[in-house]
């Protein structure tokens, strides 16, 4: 990659920050996207919990990342306790923060990585050490999301050919990971190589993240970026206007079945039909080879104010009832491969064969 490419890919905005001179962590608040660009502060436990749970930062790899930090500078005040206090409220810290969202398996992994160096910690060491251990791999974690979202973005940007158009759903971008994302990163590398394509966003309902933050993210690159409503989008491929559809995952069980965000499952049946390649794109750290098919993912279901109000203006009776699953599981029938940081993966899905060990 040109010195210039390098450059550009590196004004993509992004997600979290952590400062390595005074382990402070901060993350951009999304759900004050696009309209304010916030930094916000986390400092405590809680707050990071709210933060996962209410979407401030969000998108798997995303919320690996901050469940690391945040159960980094929740120990920050208990450094001086005796090593053995140290280890329980490591893992007490890391199953509370581990429960604020169920789906994406990046959270879950994050924090069983930190509670298993805490749990084989020697016993002879201090809970100084225990902190810095913790602390040197949550900044691995990031520092590897990083590098896995370009290779992503290489590996995918293959299959995208000048003149496509290009739907995805929700947010897989940068904003949704620590580097330049997993569906939007292939975007990103083959736009910034001169192929020029049109990328459709679906808006994403209940909570917007095609519209806010997938937009936001593409339009601020130069990317040429049409939003569509989400019951746009099989009229979208039946008028012929969709080369290929590309998405992010929350948990891809071992024999391919992906949750993602919902609305994911109908864009892969219209896709079968009208004859479009359907893709995940996503690190092995979103691969959960211990689930072994769709049935096993745990699906979110969120509260009924996220669709009876928008922004706050009521735009339904209050007393309605409401299904609202925050995920869908796209059976791995649907799925033509699966864009990672080791190359496209096509059926039959067997990951327990590649996944890393760690
Ligand atoms: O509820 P969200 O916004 O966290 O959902 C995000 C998604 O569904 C993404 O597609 C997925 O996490 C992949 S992010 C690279």
């Amino acid at each position: 990659m040109s010195e210039d490419i390098e450059k550009k890919l590196e004004t993509i905005p992004k997600a979290i920050f952590f400062d390595e001179k005074e382990d402070r962590f901060f993350i951009l608040d999304q759900t004050k996207l696009p309209v304010e660009e916030v930094i916000e502060e986390q400092k405590d436990l809680n707050q990071v919990y709210d933060s996962i749970y209410m979407l401030k930062v969000r998108g798997a790899p995303a919320i690996g990342i901050a469940g690391a930090y945040g159960l980094l500078i929740s120990l920050k005040e208990h450094i001086d306790r005796p090593l053995d206090e140290f280890i329980k409220i490591v893992e007490q810290n890391a199953e509370y923060l581990n429960s604020s969202r169920p789906t994406a398996v990046n959270l879950s992994w994050a924090l069983n990585k930190l509670s298993k160096i805490a749990k084989n910690f020697p016993k002879s060491s201090s809970s100084k050490e225990l902190y810095k251990a913790i602390r040197d791999e949550a900044i691995a974690i990031h520092k590897s999301d990083i590098k896995t979202c370009r290779e992503i973005g290489e590996n995918g940007a293959e299959l995208i050919k000048e003149g496509f158009g290009v739907l995805t759903l929700c947010n897989a971008g940068a904003l949704a990971t620590g580097g330049i994302g997993t569906a939007l990163a292939p975007m990103y590398v083959a736009w910034s190589k001169g192929v020029r394509f049109k990328a459709y966003s679906s808006e994403t309902r209940p909570l917007l993240q095609g519209a806010r933050i997938t937009c936001w993210e593409l339009n601020k690159f130069g990317v040429d970026t049409t939003m569509i409503a989400d019951s746009v989008s099989s009229y979208l491929m039946k008028l012929g206007k969709v080369d290929m559809i590309v998405v992010g995952a929350d948990r891809v069980a071992n024999n391919g079945d992906t949750a993602n965000k919902i609305g994911t499952l109908s864009l892969a049946v219209n896709a079968k039909h009208y004859g479009i390649p359907f893709y995940i794109a996503c690190p092995y750290s979103t691969i959960d080879v211990d689930t072994k098919t769709g049935d096993g993912i745990v699906v979110e279901e969120r509260g009924a104010q996220e669709l009876i109000y928008i922004k706050g203006q009521q735009i339904a009776p209050k007393d309605i009832k409401v299904f609202n699953p925050a995920f869908d599981v796209t059976d791995n029938s649907l799925i033509s491969g699966f864009i990672t940081e080791k190359g496209i993966i096509r059926a039959p899905y067997d990951f327990s064969k590649s996944a890393k060990s760690e």
